[in-house]
């Protein structure tokens, strides 16, 4: 599929955005080993979130989907039935990366599989914790799904994480809830924390300092009425628009602002987008507020160490930002960017390219100077949601319509991104 887009005038409206995608997969998968009926509001309509769901149904838990409510009937800890047929992740590395964490726990044997994308992705980061502990595991050359884990009795890890991976960090910690003793994760750099957050909520001892995490088993949840955020990832598309198009101004409405995510807003400002929090309060543990932003003159700026990890799934869209920005943006330390749902790098320079704009890459990231504007024509998707929408946001400022091959792809975070986008223009 595609979508043309036509440069827009400023932007102006308020507008919503789907449940946050990592918070909505962590209550799914925690409410499935609680013990009786939890329900999520406001569950992210994405694709992989659905691929979630569709597994835990695979496990034999009951789940019943009414619009952006979702009822999960948990059945404890050791709850799963051996699945009939291969569960099926779809694009998602958070369903086959977190839920591993679960499965291998599992007396039985079972097998992930994932479409083109996933099925390239590395593995091998949640395979070898998962081993220490006790689950047996294979996949295809080592490292690629298809995963066959056949689970069993657990014992607890005390694991340094060697890259900054809120999935493997949460892989680790949900494997931890069927091992006797304590399970402690430590990361190199702080990643999003909502899978603390919410073991907290669902009743596990779970205790955490500066660059650790740890959980006891065996552990016995309860179930939950939740509500989950809008999705600041999502948000952030808008975000970049309204900051970088002249004379803009757009509220998001509910958006989560969790510390280890809004790395995001904090880099807005510095860039010097004009964006403000208002409303906020806290649900279940997790923050949230609505985000108005106004067309800025924008910096541009740098993003490497730390802040690279915390602003990992927003980098395709700073990116515009960078090129329409004075000083441009530099992106080191991102690597990770390379095994993300495509090469993000690559993506993000065969696009800019494709629209007239220079960059330079490296292994670890890119170099996109200020000051240049997005000529007209096609861009691609490469299947990846986060590619598909940060064009989308070029080509508001192109000097011409322009088409983006693969726009379905938008559906695994947001489905309703193109219709949302109608809603801004004019
Ligand atoms: C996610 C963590 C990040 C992020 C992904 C969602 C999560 O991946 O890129 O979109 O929900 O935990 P990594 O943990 O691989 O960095």
């Amino acid at each position: 599929m595609q979508e043309v887009i036509t440069p827009a005038g400023r932007l102006r409206g308020v507008l919503s955005v789907p449940g946050d995608k990592s918070i909505s997969h962590r209550y799914a998968m925690l409410a499935s080993v609680a013990e009786g009926v939890s329900i999520i509001q406001n569950y992210s309509s994405g694709a992989d979130c659905h691929s979630t769901l569709a597994c835990i149904r695979g496990l034999g838990i009951d789940v019943l989907v009414e619009g952006r409510t979702v009822t999960v009937h948990g059945r404890g800890l050791h709850g799963y039935r051996a699945p009939s047929a291969d569960l099926d992740a779809g694009n998602s590395g958070s369903t086959i990366r977190m839920l591993s964490g679960l499965l291998a726990g599992q007396r039985f044997k079972c097998r992930l599989v994932g479409d083109e994308s996933l099925s390239q992705r590395p593995m091998q980061r949640i395979m070898g914790p998962l081993a220490q502990m006790g689950a047996k595991l294979s996949a295809r050359e080592g490292k690629f799904p298809p995963l066959e884990i056949e689970g069993g009795e657990l014992v607890p890890l005390d694991y340094v994480m060697p890259v900054a991976s809120a999935q493997v960090k949460s892989c680790v910690l949900l494997a931890g809830l069927h091992a006797a003793g304590e399970t402690t994760v430590r990361e190199p750099a702080a990643t999003r924390d909502h899978t603390e957050v919410a073991l907290r909520e669902f009743g596990a001892e779970i205790h955490r300092g500066d660059g650790w995490a740890k959980v006891k088993g065996p552990a016995r949840l309860r179930p939950l009425h939740l509500r989950a955020p809008g999705d600041l990832s999502s948000a952030a598309f808008f975000l970049v628009a309204g900051a970088a198009v002249p004379g803009s101004n757009l509220v998001i409405e509910g958006v989560g602002v969790n510390p280890t995510r809004a790395a995001l807003i904090d880099f807005l400002a510095s860039a010097g987008a004009q964006v403000r929090v208002l409303n906020s309060g806290l649900r279940s543990g997790e923050p949230s507020g609505d985000l108005e932003v106004s067309g800025s003159r924008l910096k541009g700026g740098l993003i490497d160490g730390r802040l690279a990890a915390a602003l990992i799934d927003e980098i395709p869209v700073l990116a515009v930002l960078g090129a329409v920005s004075e000083e441009g943006l530099t992106v080191r330390d991102a690597a990770e960017l390379r095994i993300k749902e495509t090469d993000r790098i690559e993506a993000v320079a065969g696009n800019m390219r494709r629209m007239g704009v220079q960059i330079e890459t490296f292994d670890d990231g890119f170099h996109i100077p200020g000051g240049q504007r997005f000529r007209s024509g096609t861009v691609l998707s490469q299947g990846d949601h986060r590619i598909a929408m940060a064009f989308a946001v070029a080509a508001l400022m192109a000097d011409g319509p322009v088409t983006i091959e693969g726009s379905e792809a938008a559906s695994v975070s947001f489905p309703e991104s193109w219709s949302t986008l109608r809603g801004i223009v004019g």
